[in-house]
């Protein structure tokens, strides 16, 4: 590194480690069930980076993401995770439906004993933050399902944790919401420094929101390839230099689908 531009900002690659996953595996059933989802994955992700993790349907994303997230525990191998529990964060928002927008992100900081007045400031700051302050007192059923993502991204948010895992969050949107949410995801992620482990099937998403792409296998899941994204941002979904870079990923994973299924017939 030199010149005066590059001591401005650390590059990622300096940044200390966020998780760190080693040697990991997962069979998932017993016996002939037996699927062997994850294997032998290593992977880190730095302070502040956004990686995508990219793989066909049923390739093992969410299993990892579970993993990562402490929710499932490993065949073999280690997970370590920055600054504890991570916060995650599905598809379908699972918001409490009896709480209100702002009880519901208020939640995680009763539960870590914050006081009734910080919380109160903090529930205001987090709902500005994705721009659904006027909503505090709406319930779920009362919102669209864009508001609903972003108000279960407040309530990940309010966790204060410092590693933020999405699993494919906004699949369900349709695609002009889920440009809407790609700006304001990417506005929260540069507000906050907060570290995203992000999965989706879908290259494009990938190529408007990583710094970096992991592309996984299917069956088992492994690392087959990674990519470090150059794009400057804010990125556009339908700008040339993404349909660009998706078009590239997208021949990346039909070649290792392609590998893993010749691998299978050489077994044969
Ligand atoms: N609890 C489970 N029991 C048995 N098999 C599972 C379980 N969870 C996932 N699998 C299998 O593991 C593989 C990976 O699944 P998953 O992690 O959900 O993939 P993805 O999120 O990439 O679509 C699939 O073959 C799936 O059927
Ligand atoms: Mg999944």
């Amino acid at each position: 590194m030199s010149g005066p531009a590059a001591s401005l900002e650390v590059s990622s690659a300096e940044r200390p480690v966020a998780v760190r996953v080693r040697a990991l595996s997962r069979v998932h059933g017993r016996g002939v069930q037996q699927v062997l989802a994850l294997e032998n994955i290593e992977l880190d992700v730095r302070q502040g980076e956004f990686v995508c993790l990219l793989g066909a349907s049923g390739c093992g994303k969410s299993t990892l993401l579970h993993l990562v997230a402490g929710l499932d525990q490993p065949t073999h191998g280690e997970i370590t995770v920055e600054g504890g529990q991570p916060a995650v964060m599905f598809q379908d928002a699972a918001l409490f439906p009896w709480l209100t927008v702002s009880e519901n992100v208020a939640f995680p900081l009763e539960m870590r004993g914050m006081a009734r007045a910080q919380r109160a400031q903090r529930v205001a700051e987090l709902l500005e933050l994705v721009h659904l302050d006027g909503f505090a007192q709406h319930r779920p059923h009362q919102l669209s399902g864009g508001m609903r993502q972003r108000a279960a991204l407040a309530r990940a948010l309010a966790q204060d944790a410092r590693v933020l895992l999405m699993d494919e969050p906004f699949g369900a949107l349709d695609a002009l919401l889920r440009d809407r949410l790609h700006d304001e995801l990417e506005r929260v992620w540069r507000a906050t420094g907060i570290t995203i482990l992000f999965v989706t099937h879908n290259p494009r998403e990938a190529a408007r929101l990583a710094d970096r792409v992991v592309l996984l296998s299917s069956r088992p899941g492994r690392v087959a390839d990674q990519l470090e994204v150059e794009l400057p941002r804010p990125r556009r979904m339908d700008s040339p230099d993404v349909a660009l870079l998706a078009g590239h990923l997208t021949r990346k994973l039909k070649e290792i689908i392609r590998g893993g299924a010749r691998d299978e017939n050489d077994e044969v």
